[in-house]
């Protein structure tokens, strides 16, 4: 899993291409679990550079890459991810290809749906690909699917080149900061890291700070020492559930009673029905599009502080 740190997310600066990708290689080296699928990276011409967050972009092709990985079957020998870098005019294009399983035609569509997925429950969260989507849009760019058969299949990025001279004259803060721009510190508890993973990501595309927890005792202690804008939580947790943290937290603090918000992705029960409606907060129920999801932290954060 990426680390991500407040310091780190959300500020661009001029990234070789090249380089980010021989990085996220290298981090699939030291992550391998006695697999090994070849990554065969061919540098395009010039030292093409983008401007970009780092660990925004490093997140995207972990992805890409994961998804290729997983598509090829363990039991097949030859199996190979091949990158390749190109530029046309003004925007710089990364090809992610695996000789995997390919996408079925019916599904193709569906691919960038927040929460679709064709793995084994706890396998993938199913958001992958939507957040990647989401980071890469927010940068001025595309990602799609660009070609899948049943020989495999290539996802492509596309990135506005970046301007050499910026490097050394940053740009203008209002260029740093989305114009859709949150602010607050959120707290993400779920028990499914994936799910923290790529939420993480995409409440950073909003230049919100996310701290996370595992579970709700991991949480509590978390509320017990600093303080924050908003809660989010899952309510089927083992041991404390979202809405046993809600009661500690309360008890805790009494400003907490309106800073939740809960996610669910299984259908509740009746008495869980009856403790989230006594809450009177609200809820979102998995699948939920990004969208949906942003426009509840509109409502639940804080006036958007004016960019200086
Ligand atoms: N390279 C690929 N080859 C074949 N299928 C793919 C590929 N990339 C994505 N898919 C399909 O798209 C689906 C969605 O991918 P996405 O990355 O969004 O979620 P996921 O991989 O299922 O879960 P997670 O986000 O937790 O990794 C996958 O479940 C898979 O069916
Ligand atoms: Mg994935």
């Amino acid at each position: 899993m990426l680390e991500f740190s407040r310091k780190e997310t959300g500020r661009r600066e001029v990234v070789p291409v090249a380089q980010v990708i021989e990085e996220v290689i290298q981090l699939k080296r030291l992550q391998r679990r006695g697999r090994e699928v070849p990554i065969d990276f061919v540098a395009g011409p010039g030292d093409l550079a983008v401007h970009v967050c780092r660990q925004q972009l490093k997140q995207v092709l972990l992805t890409l890459f994961n998804n290729s990985e997983q598509a090829i079957p363990t039991s097949r020998a030859d199996g190979l991810i091949r990158i390749a870098v190109a530029s046309f005019r003004d925007r710089v294009q990364i090809f992610v290809s695996d000789n995997g399983s390919g996408i079925p035609p019916e599904l193709q569509k569906q691919v960038f749906d927040p929460f679709f997925t064709t793995k084994a429950p706890g396998e993938g969260t199913g958001l992958g690909l939507s957040v990647a989507h989401a980071i890469i849009e927010a940068h001025g760019g595309s990602l799609w699917l660009a070609d899948s058969t049943s020989r495999g299949t290539t996802f492509a990025i596309e990135l506005p080149v970046a301007d050499a001279s910026l490097e050394s004259a940053p740009p203008p803060a209002l260029e740093l900061i989305p114009p859709s721009a949150l602010s607050g510190r959120i707290l993400l508890v779920d028990d499914e890291p994936n799910i923290l993973e790529a939420l993480t990501a995409f409440l950073q595309l909003s230049q919100l700070e996310v701290r996370t927890a595992g579970n709700g005792h991991a949480a509590l202690e978390l509320l017990a020492r600093e303080n924050f804008d908003l809660v989010i939580t899952d309510i089927r947790m083992p041991g404390m559930d979202g809405l046993d943290l809600y009661e500690n937290a309360t008890r805790l603090n009494r400003s907490y009673e309106r800073r939740f918000i809960f996610m669910s992705g299984f259908l509740l029960g009746t008495s869980v029905k009856t403790r989230l409606a006594a809450t009177g907060l609200p809820y979102m129920e998995k699948p939920f599009s990004l969208d949906e999801f942003r426009r509840m932290l509109d409502r639940a954060l804080p006036e958007k502080t004016a960019v200086a």
